[in-house]
């Protein structure tokens, strides 16, 4: 024990590898996003580094574009261990797991940084116990997947009385909804996997999503106006199920654990590498990216006063909402 203490864990993890080996196991993992997603390059990420650290024993195989259901199936499903693995939102996990609502809240996380921070310490900790209680599912690495941003396909949209007349589709989270309440509209829950579809026929006018997400979703095809809204930095977490996790071996447990940091890295990479080259794409395919006025004011003003306090109770508590923002450097409320 001793020995193994002294070596990095991926040594240590090889030198259990040995002692006990373990039957091979090929994960299934949902993808809720398509190829070239920053869910894509998390699940890569994990892919490899679980097959280097199994010495080639664990395999993973990753099933993109919502082929395995949408993203909050995938928690039911992976909660009584039917799937295996499933790469998502973090606000499709919320209506299963409350508190870890405190990561959609509007205008909490206000950079990479921030995300870092909050995901990698004693929050991000917290919430991952919480998943597992709450809903059966276990965060084993985190994407960051940039600021989420507005797009529709009617009209440029600068302030909050441009919203009037756009139906916008949301996931379906309370917070989100009580958000674009809070602007002034009633928007419209719709799965994930069908918001493509909803976009393309004109059920609804446009959505929110990261640059990354829009791109890989060819979301350019149905949409030309982009908002640089930033009201959420869109993290989304790898989860397992926690009765496949239970079944295996501690060994095996520990390498999960270990590609999931080596995950959590890689998209930390592919997001600082890739999104200003990825907003370039969005212009070429002829979308039109604004700013909305004054800095963004009266969405941040008229947001964060309607939605945090309706929500201090879900995500833990006042005191759960300043420990959030002292961690990463703010003024508590
Ligand atoms: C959603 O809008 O439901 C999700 O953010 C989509 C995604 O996983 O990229």
């Amino acid at each position: 024990m001793k020995f193994i203490k002294s070596l990095s864990t991926a040594a240590a993890i090889a030198a259990l590898m040995v002692a006990a080996p373990a039957s091979a196991k090929n994960f299934k993992i949902a993808v809720g996003d398509s190829g070239g997603s920053s869910q894509e390059a998390t699940g890569i990420g994990f892919v490899n580094a679980l097959e280097e650290l199994s010495g080639g024993k664990h395999t993973g195989t990753l099933f993109l574009n919502g082929q395995l259901g949408s993203e909050q199936d995938t928690v039911n499903d992976a909660a009584i261990g039917t799937l295996d693995m499933s790469l998502l939102a973090i606000n499709n996990i919320t209506p299963f797991s409350p508190s870890v609502g405190v990561f959609t809240l509007p205008y909490v996380i206000l950079s990479l940084e921030d995300a870092e921070t909050l995901t990698n310490g004693p929050i991000g900790q917290e919430l991952t116990e919480n998943t597992i209680n709450d809903a059966g599912v276990r965060i084993v690495a985190w994407t960051y997947t940039g600021f989420r941003v507005l797009t529709n396909s009617k009209k440029p949209v600068k302030s909050v009385a441009d919203l009037k007349g756009l139906v916008i589709r949301v996931p379906k989270n309370e917070i989100m909804i009580d958000t674009y309440k809070a602007w002034g509209i009633s928007p419209t829950p719709m799965a994930w996997s069908e918001t493509f579809a909803g976009l393309q026929t004109k059920v609804v006018d446009g959505q929110d999503n990261p640059y990354t997400t829009i791109n890989a979703m060819k979301f350019y095809e149905v949409q030309k106006y982009v908002t640089n809204i930033r009201y959420i930095f869109s993290i989304e977490p790898l989860i397992i199920s926690e009765q496949v996790f239970q079944e295996l071996s501690a060994e095996d447990q520990a390498i999960v654990l270990e590609a999931g940091k080596a995950a959590t890295a890689a998209s930390a990479t592919f997001l600082r590498e890739k999104e200003a080259e990825i907003k370039q794409i969005l212009l070429e395919n002829g979308m039109e990216i604004s700013d909305p006025e004054n800095n963004e004011e009266e969405f941040i003003t008229l947001a964060t006063e309607a939605v945090w306090p309706k929500f201090y109770d879900s995500i833990g508590g006042i005191e759960k909402m300043n420990a959030v923002l002292t961690a990463i450097g703010r003024d508590p409320v």
